[in-house]
């Protein structure tokens, strides 16, 4: 494309694009160049933390497994919801703010569902219990007690980054039968899939570490205790999760229980940079009858540089049958 000359721009902006798109640098030589906007794809970008929207019909803690559970639901009561509720599980020392494009897209989209964010054990709004080990598994084991409490049997899981590895976890484990469907996004298997060179290099990683922790004092129930909760996600994430081929054998596949199976659709950004690239297909190839979505131009933060795109794609997977 062109840019217009200072010529042109003298002339006004009706006539700048027509002209132009006609009169080119070589026969106007002297002309100055504007300089052009620079392109930078979404995966360079980290938009601001999204806040959740205001209509919540609870806001409030569950006790489960010794501590206080933060959740917040959107949309039909459970009881009158005519189909099962959406559940979304946010990344490492995050909160379900960063969901909130999810939730707010899925309150219009999905009024059939009851839609429910979890603030991680130890995360956001939720108490920690310095006494155990953080784990996929305990996260995992919290979300099922909380949907016990609430009477939900079958639910729809999105999980984001350690929140897809809770995800995963919930389907390989005892309470998997709650698992109807699964959105998985920037999981990974074990510490060796992190991309380490990617984190480092990422553009917005000052920025991002400055901001959860921000975010995290604004709302933890112990604002001071930043320093010890990180030291215990690193904890974790440099030991788990450990999974291999007997563990993911033991997510049900849709060809041996078609009717209950969980819909798992494993995904990625086409230019992730904290996992490696080749691992939404590898957790894909892991379960079998589980598919791949690559969404484009984004990295691990698809939920905040393109909602939209990921939104749809979310509504696609609610709306797959089992026909
Ligand atoms: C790691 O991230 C860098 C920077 O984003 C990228 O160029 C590289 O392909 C990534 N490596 C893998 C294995 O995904």
């Amino acid at each position: 494309m062109l840019a217009p000359s200072s010529v042109f721009l003298l002339l006004g902006a009706a006539i700048t694009a027509q002209a132009g798109a006609i009169i080119s640098t070589t026969n106007n030589p002297a002309a100055p160049l504007a300089t052009p906007k620079a392109y930078v794809p979404l995966y360079k970008t980290l938009p601001a933390t999204p806040v959740l929207p205001p209509n919540a019909r609870f806001q409030g803690t569950a006790n489960v497994n010794n501590i206080k559970l933060w959740y917040t639901l959107y949309g039909p009561t459970l009881k009158v919801a005519k189909k099962e509720p959406v559940v979304l599980l946010h990344g490492s020392q995050m909160s379900s703010r960063w969901l909130a494009f999810q939730i707010r897209h899925l309150i219009a989209s999905q009024q059939d569902r009851p839609i429910i964010a979890i603030d991680t054990r130890a995360h956001g709004r939720s108490t920690d219990d310095p006494a155990v080990r953080l784990s996929y598994d305990l996260f995992a084991s919290d979300a099922a007690a909380l949907l016990r409490q609430l009477g939900i049997k079958r639910a729809a899981f999105f999980g984001w980054s350690d929140g897809g590895n809770t995800v995963v976890s919930l389907a390989m484990g005892p309470s998997a039968s709650l698992v109807d469907r699964a959105f998985v996004f920037g999981a990974n298997a074990n510490p060796g899939q992190v991309n380490v060179t990617g984190i480092e290099t990422a553009p917005f990683w000052d920025e991002h570490a400055a901001r959860m922790r921000a975010e995290y004092e604004a709302i933890a129930p112990v604002p001071a205790a930043w320093d010890t909760f990180t030291d215990r996600i690193v904890a974790m994430q440099s030991k788990l999760p450990q999974w291999t081929s007997p563990d993911f054998a033991k997510i049900k596949t849709r060809y041996e229980d078609p009717d209950k199976a969980p819909i798992i659709w494993f995904s990625g950004g086409d230019s992730e940079e904290v996992i490696s690239r080749d691992v939404p297909g590898a957790l894909r190839d892991s379960v079998w009858g589980s598919s791949l979505v690559v969404l484009p131009e984004v990295g691990h933060y698809a939920p905040l540089e393109d909602p939209a795109t990921l939104n749809v794609v979310l509504d696609r997977w609610l709306a797959k049958t089992r026909d």
